[in-house]
């Protein structure tokens, strides 16, 4: 079974989908292979790897796979690009880019079975990669529910707010009590959290410093470090699009040596 990772939380602008574009940037450094999967119809994983959705020169993306994914194993794979970032990105992070009407396939979510449309067309396409990210909007509806039923394991970002940290506990608690219902047949096991990655982390914030103390208790073992904080480099690398490293400033660099310590702890986790 590959190692498919999903990226979520019940809480918007958390960091998600700067979490799966960096770490896949940071696992592309150290020659691992990584395919994102991008389930968000915002869209913002597939731009800031650089895929935009061009109606000049329409892609399938994951709105066409996870509705073929109702009866096709496999189908994702003929929705594989490479990334649009030079060189050693291009070589080793693909993508399954999104659209705004992957915002269609929420009216599925009643139909008997459809929950593991992703799954099904995932079948057999990723299993040569290192890690599978799979970025979701922030909600723990159907197409997030999709993309946990799809996966292995999953990963929490928190921004240490209270809303985020709220957010934070709602996913945790929802894969606790679903993710049994979510298993798929086949799959070798039930969804597991990976870990909790702390977000835009401003230190000079006593919000901030206050809901950080309180997360062991919440998450225990399972909070990763180091946390990323609030940069403006992570920003601007997002808004260019490029990598951390490719951006090169000394923030940047500091930045993408989190990054990489991040996707070590990535590695790590036991399957
Ligand atoms: N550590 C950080 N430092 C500075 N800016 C950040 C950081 N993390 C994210 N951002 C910026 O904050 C905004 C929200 O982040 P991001 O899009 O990653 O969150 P998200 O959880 O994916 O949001 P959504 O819920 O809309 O999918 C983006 O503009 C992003 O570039
Ligand atoms: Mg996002």
């Amino acid at each position: 079974m590959p190692y498919r990772v999903v990226i979520g939380n019940n809480k918007g602008g958390s960091g998600k989908t700067a979490t799966t574009v960096n770490l896949a940037a940071a696992l592309a450094e150290a020659s691992h292979r990584v395919l994102v999967v991008d389930m968000d119809p915002q869209a913002n994983a597939s731009r800031r790897l650089g895929r935009p959705f061009d109606p000049a020169e329409p892609v399938a993306t994951t709105a066409e796979v996870v509705k073929a994914g109702a009866d096709q194993e496999g189908v994702a794979a003929a929705a594989v690009v490479a990334c649009g970032w030079d060189g050693t990105y291009a070589e080793h992070i693909d993508l399954i880019p999104s659209r705004f009407d992957l915002e269609n396939r929420v009216s599925e979510a009643g139909v008997l079975g459809a929950v593991g449309r992703l799954y099904t067309a995932l079948s057999g396409v990723d299993d040569d990669y290192d890690v599978t990210l799979i970025d979701c909007p922030p909600s723990l509806g159907h197409l997030t529910q999709l993309g946990m039923a799809a996966a292995t394991h999953a990963l929490c970002t928190v921004e240490p707010e209270f809303d985020g940290v709220d957010g934070a506990v709602r996913f945790r608690d929802f894969i606790a009590k679903h993710g049994p219902s979510l298993r798929q047949p086949g799959a070798a096991a039930e969804l597991r959290m990976a870990g909790f990655v702390v977000t835009r982390v401003r230190s000079q914030m006593t919000a901030h410093s206050y809901q950080i103390e309180g997360l062991p208790d919440l998450f225990g073992d399972l909070l990763w470090s180091p946390q990323i904080p609030e940069r403006a480099a992570i920003k601007d690398a997002a808004d260019i699009p490029t990598s951390l490293r490719t951006l090169g400033t000394g923030p940047a660099r500091e930045m993408a040596a989190v990054f990489a310590e991040l996707a070590k702890q990535l590695l790590a986790v036991q399957r």
